[in-house]
């Protein structure tokens, strides 16, 4: 254990001297830096925990994770996806959504649950089948969890300017009143040179995206967009996915209507358990319910803005076949 924490921080040191260095958000100091490593901007207060999860974690058969980029509907996933597989164990009533977890609680981040404070976690407590998630891309995922075949990854994306709107907006609502604002512009600035945490987003999205072609059975694809037109259709397709498909009955019965109302953004906003409290590093849990619709970045983005998105982000989807 002594000399394996030796090596992390040794590497720590040295990767730091020599990688790349941005400054993304409020703050001078490293809790606002990332570091271009793997291909990604990755911040630094999550970069040594980050290298312990990639070292040590070790995958279970039905482990289900949910990887996301930031601001494309974490929250929402992990409380359907909580919901869906534990709705045997609790009837809707008595779900702890409602009163005393937080979605984040639910599925937990993993970097900053479980190896911040430990390089070797010992999660053997967890039940199972474990509900986990992180933000790393594709590529830098614990070789584990993408050689695992029967592990599940649920990943979901968002029209990048929507994407980019609600991270600017959610940086400025947990900035203490003591530090300088993050410039939109200067925000815009790097979103478009993919300077952010878990950046570049073309990136991240094309490394899921060409992964669910090459393993449609391990990579559940989804956009934000599709699943609030058709929230309905899209939880029966998580459920089938994840292995806890709605029986005929529970369809008769409404129990998907039931547990999109629960998880739904209007319920979840309003209970004081996500009113009120904090998660790690300071953060309001309530700061992760803004406003939950598409579109919203036409309120803040110039059509020169737009443009340069197009071009800088939505340009790299091109050969894909993906659209937003
Ligand atoms: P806006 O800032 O556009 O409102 P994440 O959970 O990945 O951090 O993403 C946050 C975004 O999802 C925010 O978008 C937030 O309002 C929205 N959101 C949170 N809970 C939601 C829910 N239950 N349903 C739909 N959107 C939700």
């Amino acid at each position: 254990h002594g000399v394996e924490s030796r090596d992390i921080e040794e590497e720590l040191q040295e990767l730091v001297q020599r990688l790349p260095k941005e400054r993304f958000g409020f703050g001078r100091d490293e809790n606002s830096a990332v570091y271009f490593y793997q291909g990604f901007w990755c911040p630094f207060p999550l970069f040594k925990a980050t290298i312990s999860f990639q070292k040590h974690f070790e995958t279970l058969d039905n482990d289900i994770f949910l990887t996301t980029p930031l601001k494309c509907g974490t929250t929402w996933m992990k409380a359907l996806i909580f919901t869906i597989v534990n709705r045997h164990k609790f009837q809707p009533e008595n779900n702890p959504l409602l009163t005393s977890l937080t979605p984040h609680q639910a599925m937990p981040y993993v970097e900053v649950q479980f190896y911040l404070k430990n390089q070797e976690p010992n999660l053997s407590h967890i039940p199972q089948p474990r509900l986990l998630h992180t933000h790393l891309p594709y590529s830098s995922l614990p070789p584990s969890i993408r050689e695992c075949p029967t592990a599940k990854i649920v990943y979901i994306c968002r029209n990048p300017m929507d994407m980019f709107i609600s991270t600017w907006h959610f940086i400025e609502n947990i900035r203490p009143a003591n530090e300088e604002p993050f410039p939109l512009d200067e925000a815009f600035e790097k979103f478009c040179r993919g300077v952010h945490a878990y950046g570049p987003y073309s990136d991240h999205i094309l490394g899921f995206w060409k992964a669910k072609q090459e393993n449609s059975n391990k990579i559940l694809f989804l956009k934000y967009e599709d699943v609030k037109a058709d929230t309905f259709s899209h939880v029966k397709t998580l459920a089938n996915f994840l292995g806890f498909p709605f029986s005929e009955e529970e369809e008769k019965k409404g129990v998907v209507e039931e547990i999109i109302k629960l998880c739904s953004f209007e319920n979840l906003k309003e209970l004081e358990v996500n009113k009120s409290g904090y998660q790690a590093f300071g953060l309001p849990n309530s700061a992760f319910f803004r406003k939950g619709e598409v579109g919203d970045s036409t309120n803040y983005l110039t059509p020169a803005m737009v443009e340069r998105l197009e071009k800088s982000v939505l340009g790299k989807f091109d050969k894909s076949g993906l659209t937003f």
